[in-house]
């Protein structure tokens, strides 16, 4: 399967889109026989990673004599005009990030993958999302864990600046770059922050990570009042502390979720790692503060971050 490129994008723009054109096996047998053309060839015949939303086809694409290994995420289900709307409110929001720490989006491209559907491209990223990374590095010290939450809290920070909210933050929308290095992804649940404009932000439940969505994205019953804000990845960044600094998911298991939600509203303090102090947890519960107003800003988590870095 293979794919044309039929506009003009380079990658060095970081903004620029790949509009592709699909030929499909009885039309141009192998990439190969279309010589000059740019082309765009889906490498893997089922997908090779997953999230709540998409699925992931590893390809190649050729470019200016280069070859580029590149992921290709393509939403599930029967794009109705919902599943389009979606697909393109991601693909716009994340073709706007330019950052280091965020992945970049080379472009987007129509009938790709068995479902012959429409995919975003962005380059292949070898070593995994953090989740599985930490699962599979007990020995990262603590000036390793909080590098990567100091990174995380830019990105992020960057997001929160052009007013864009990320939504969905959790391990596993943070891909390792390298093994100190992280990119974030997935801007599938992110939103465009503007002050009253309630339904721009309302979910129904069932839409968010459980173990890192705060209780008010969770348990949103005003339908008048934004779930998704600034402070609720502030929430969700809180909980992606506990990830770093334990190496597992915020709670024990699956079924503590619910009743730590309704009860104290955030995770409980971790007992199997040396790596959180006092002075750390305190910081986490801000995070987690009841009302959402009063968590700190992603740039006081940066501060709080970088100006420990060496106390912890
Ligand atoms: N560019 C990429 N390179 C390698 N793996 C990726 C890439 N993008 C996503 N993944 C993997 O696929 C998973 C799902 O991607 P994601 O964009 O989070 O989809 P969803 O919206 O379904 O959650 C991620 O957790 C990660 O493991
Ligand atoms: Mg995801």
């Amino acid at each position: 399967m293979a794919i044309r490129v039929w506009s003009d994008w380079g990658l060095s723009g970081g903004r620029s889109w790949l509009i592709a054109c699909f030929y499909d096996n009885s039309t141009c047998n192998e990439a190969s026989a279309m010589g000059a053309f740019e082309s765009l060839i889906i490498t893997s015949s089922y997908y090779v990673a997953f999230g709540g939303f998409a699925d992931i086809y590893s390809g190649i694409l050729r470019l200016g004599g280069k070859e580029i290994p590149v992921a290709i995420k393509i939403l599930r289900g029967k794009m109705t005009r919902k599943d389009m709307a979606r697909f393109y409110r991601e693909a716009v929001i994340w073709g706007t990030l330019k950052h280091e720490g965020i992945l970049p989006l080379y472009g987007v491209a129509p009938n790709v993958g068995p479902q012959k559907a429409l995919g975003m491209i962005s380059p292949w990223i070898d070593k995994g999302n953090l989740t599985y990374h930490l699962e599979n590095h007990p020995q990262i010290s603590l000036e390793g864990r909080i590098s990567i939450l100091i990174q995380v809290a830019a990105a992020v920070q960057y997001l929160h600046s052009l007013s864009i909210i990320h939504g969905d933050l959790t391990g596993n929308n943070i891909l390792m770059k390298d093994d100190k290095n992280i990119l974030l992804c997935d801007f599938g649940l992110s939103r465009i922050w503007m002050d009253n404009v309630p339904t721009l932000h309302t979910t129904s439940i069932g839409k968010c990570n459980y173990p890192w969505a705060a209780p008010e994205v969770i348990f949103n019953d005003n339908p008048n009042e934004p779930p998704f804000t600034k402070s609720s990845d502030v929430y969700s960044f809180g909980c992606v502390m506990v990830q770093v600094l334990t190496g597992h998911l915020p709670y024990p298991t699956k079924n503590v979720i619910y009743h730590h939600l309704t009860k104290s509203r955030h995770p409980p303090r971790p007992t199997n790692t040396e790596f959180i102090s006092d002075e750390l947890w305190e910081f986490m519960l801000w995070c987690w503060a009841g009302i959402p107003s009063d968590r700190p800003s992603m740039e006081e988590v940066s501060a709080f971050l970088t100006s420990h870095v060496h106390d912890f």
